[in-house]
């Protein structure tokens, strides 16, 4: 029988988003084949402290524990990785970072098991970070012909200084009209976003986003807007979902709308012409290779209902995981199953490792470069 893969489950984390992850870890958790893994649960607090002992899903949930009693770290080593965890130390082979918005799918963390030289799912670096970014990801997505809604961007330092405010009022005012939507530019689960139907709504959404980012978005709303959202995977050769729809409880999936109320509603298939639905599997395979995105992603779109027009709204390259989620149940319905998407990504990391370290990564030069 082959060996078992030790697959380290990273959830929790210094993000927004800290509760979603858990509830998704713990989808992962229960549906990796024990017969292929030893599961490793590794959790972190929202304080930035690792957790890879005892029960820690069960100690996050808790909302109890702030801080870790041990140091535990990754430690990157040259002949295995491991977690160390006061003086034991745990072998890790993968890691399945279930880390949602802001350093868990942001490009931090990938960054740390890059210098651990260690396999990872989903996303690298550069894919990581700019899937974050809501503006970096639209200038791309503009440069390959993809439909983005008009929009404009400013820093927080420019909004506050006196006289400059009123140049980005009236700029938003004669650029992108109301109702507008105003978004920190590097969050998730709508925190921070509000939707502004007038200068006095505007002025207050902007200060709301700058309690969250120093780069706040303003962006024209799309009118009668329908969420189609598409499942991508693969690290070439994409293959992308059919794609699903949201009806969101509310005006708009705000936060209460996604977690709270428990009223918004998944349909899959998303009923779309066939026409509608090509188009938006392309461009999200292009989407996805624009931002240099690997293993998986979801990509979002709205489209106008009445016009048909579809723009592309971002990508989620760590997309909620839990066992009803939009991502897993797309791929369901094209008969991948909720623990053969687990093994499928899993694997797609492996192969994306392997590939790196067979790339050169340095120059030798010749003996009379040191003389
Ligand atoms: N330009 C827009 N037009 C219409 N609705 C929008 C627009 N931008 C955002 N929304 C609404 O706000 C929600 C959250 O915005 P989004 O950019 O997806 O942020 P997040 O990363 O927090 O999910 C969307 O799912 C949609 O309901
Ligand atoms: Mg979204």
């Amino acid at each position: 029988m082959a060996k078992k893969i030790n697959i380290g489950v990273i959830f929790g984390g210094k993000s927004g988003e800290h509760e979603v992850s858990l509830v998704s870890a713990t989808s992962i958790i229960e549906a990796l084949d024990k017969k292929k893994y030893n599961v490793v649960p590794v959790g972190i607090t929202k304080t930035g402290d690792w957790l890879a002992t005892g029960d820690p899903i069960k100690a996050l949930k808790s909302g109890k524990i702030k801080y870790a009693k041990k140091a535990e770290v990754l430690i990157p080593a040259r002949q295995g990785n491991f977690l160390q965890v006061g003086k034991k130390k745990i072998k890790i082979d993968i890691v399945f970072p279930v880390l949602h918005g802001t350093y868990g799918e942001d490009g931090s963390i990938q960054g740390l098991f890059e210098m651990a030289g260690i396999p990872y799912v989903g996303a690298e670096v550069l894919g990581s970070a700019i899937g974050m970014d809501k503006v970096v990801q639209k200038e791309l997505y503009k440069n390959i012909g993809l439909n983005v809604s008009k929009y404009i961007w400013f820093f927080k330092n420019d909004w506050e200084k006196k006289g400059e405010s009123e140049n980005i009022l009236r700029h938003i005012e004669k650029d992108i009209d109301y109702p507008c939507f105003v978004k920190p530019t590097n969050l998730g689960s709508s925190v921070g976003i509000s939707k502004a139907k007038n200068k006095n709504e505007l002025i207050k959404a902007i200060n709301l986003a700058a309690k969250y980012d120093e780069k706040i978005l303003a962006e024209e709303a799309v009118l009668n807007a329908r969420e189609i959202e598409c499942a991508v995977l693969g690290n070439e050769n994409f293959k992308a979902s059919i794609p699903g729809e949201v009806i969101p409880s509310g005006d708009f999936y705000d936060y209460n709308a996604k977690y709270v109320d428990g009223e918004s509603e998944i349909v899959i298939p998303a009923k779309l012409s066939a026409d509608v639905s090509k188009k938006v599997q392309e461009s999200a395979i292009k989407a996805f290779e624009a931002i240099n995105c690997k293993g998986m992603g979801r990509v979002d779109f709205l489209i106008d209902n009445k016009s048909e027009k579809i723009y592309i709204n971002e990508i989620n390259t760590i997309p909620g995981f839990t066992s009803i989620s939009m991502y897993p149940k797309l791929w369901e319905q094209g008969g991948l199953s909720y623990p053969a998407l687990l093994d499928e990504l899993i694997n797609l990391a492996i192969l994306r490792f392997k590939e790196k370290q067979n790339r050169l990564s340095s120059y030798e030069p010749d003996e009379s470069w040191y003389k």
